[in-house]
């Protein structure tokens, strides 16, 4: 717990004489506010888009590295792009499922595979082909960015297997998180739900089953600082905690629990108080280890290309 007055910047406070204690503004109303930047610049984004950027610049420098550069064309748009590709050109050895086809002796795509352990690795079979068997090297033509389309795309199979090796069960998780854990009070679900926690839509995308284990039974262990809050005692000594929404230099603005937005101009408080402990409660004692496992199937299987 500190004192601060976080990320100050010089915006010029525009209700600085306005001090309404109960600036109450119901965020119930159907208007779409993106309200999911703290998940998008977590830790976890950091890592997922500098890390590939990084390792290109050392590309760049010196292209004996080339195996362990990340593939940068893995997003969704990408993966959706291989697959279309992945249908047409090499369906018909390695099946529609990619599941692999015992006749031609093509192998199952969706688990670990035993030539390539990276999308550089698949680059270079799709690229090479696999000499003296009916793999053959992909067309000339094709361009590059291509090949890391369709490698993304194998890459992501793996992945989606994994969610099959899950413990739990996805659709007790679904009921679970539906109608008893409150979950939806806090974070929407493709445009449902509340704005007191990040929108879960593609959780599973972000979130490895281990990653999503900890963050409900152990909230506190990583909050980005989307999510740390605020107490605000005013000169009356009257306290109230709430998300940090923006500060300046005049004024802090909070959402409190019930998604009520406050106002304060600084010079009404007293102390200002962070805490950068979830407000998530824990759900370690509430739910067996078995219902955790199923609301872990169930994060873990909401994914972009999975939802429809
Ligand atoms: C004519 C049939 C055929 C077509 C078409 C084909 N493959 Fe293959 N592929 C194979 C066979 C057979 C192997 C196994 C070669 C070996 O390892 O002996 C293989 C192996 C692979 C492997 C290595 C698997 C591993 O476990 O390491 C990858 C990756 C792969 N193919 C991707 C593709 C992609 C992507 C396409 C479409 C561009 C494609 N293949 C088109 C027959 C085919
Ligand atoms: C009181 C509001 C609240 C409730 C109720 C709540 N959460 Fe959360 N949740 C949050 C907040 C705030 C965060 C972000 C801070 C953190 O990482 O703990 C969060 C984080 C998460 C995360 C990690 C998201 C990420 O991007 O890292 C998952 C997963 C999650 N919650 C799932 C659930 C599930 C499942 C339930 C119901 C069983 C639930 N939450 C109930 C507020 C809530």
């Amino acid at each position: 717990m500190v004192f601060s007055s976080l990320f100050d910047n010089a915006q010029q406070p525009r209700h600085q004489s306005a001090y309404k204690l109960a600036s109450a503004i119901s965020t119930e109303s159907s208007q779409p506010q993106p309200c999911d930047f703290g998940s998008r610049f977590s830790l976890h984004y950091i890592t997922r888009w500098l890390w590939p950027l990084l390792v290109l610049n050392l590309f760049l420098v010196s292209d004996g590295l080339a195996e362990d550069a990340g593939n940068l064309y893995n997003t969704n748009f990408d993966i959706n792009a291989g697959r279309s590709y992945f249908e047409k050109q090499c369906s018909r050895c390695h099946g529609f499922d990619a599941r692999g086809n015992d006749e031609v002796g093509a192998p199952n795509l969706t688990g670990r595979l035993t030539r390539a352990s990276s999308s550089a690795g698949i680059y270079t079979i799709l690229r090479e082909g696999i000499s003296g068997t009916a793999m053959m090297a992909v067309d000339p033509q094709v361009p590059d960015s291509q090949l890391w389309q369709l490698a993304a795309y194998i890459e992501s199979l793996s992945r989606e297997s994994a969610s099959i090796a899950v413990r739990g069960s996805a659709e007790v998780g679904r009921a679970l998180f539906n109608e008893v854990g409150e979950c939806l009070d806090c974070h929407m679900l493709n445009g449902k739900g509340g704005r007191l926690g990040p929108d879960l839509s593609n959780i599973g995308s972000d979130l490895s089953p281990d990653e999503l284990t900890l963050a409900l039974i152990d909230p506190s262990e990583k909050v980005a600082p989307r999510w740390w809050s605020l107490t605000l005692e005013d000169k009356n000594g009257v306290s109230r905690s709430g998300l940090r929404m923006n500060e300046d230099s005049f004024s802090v603005r909070i959402m409190d629990a019930d998604s009520q937005l406050w106002s304060y101009p600084r010079s009404a408080l007293r102390r200002v108080v962070r805490s950068e402990e979830s407000t998530m409660p824990s759900y370690a004692a509430r739910f067996s280890d078995t219902q955790i496992d199923d609301l872990v199937a169930f994060l873990y299987s909401l994914r972009p290309e999975t939802t429809p």
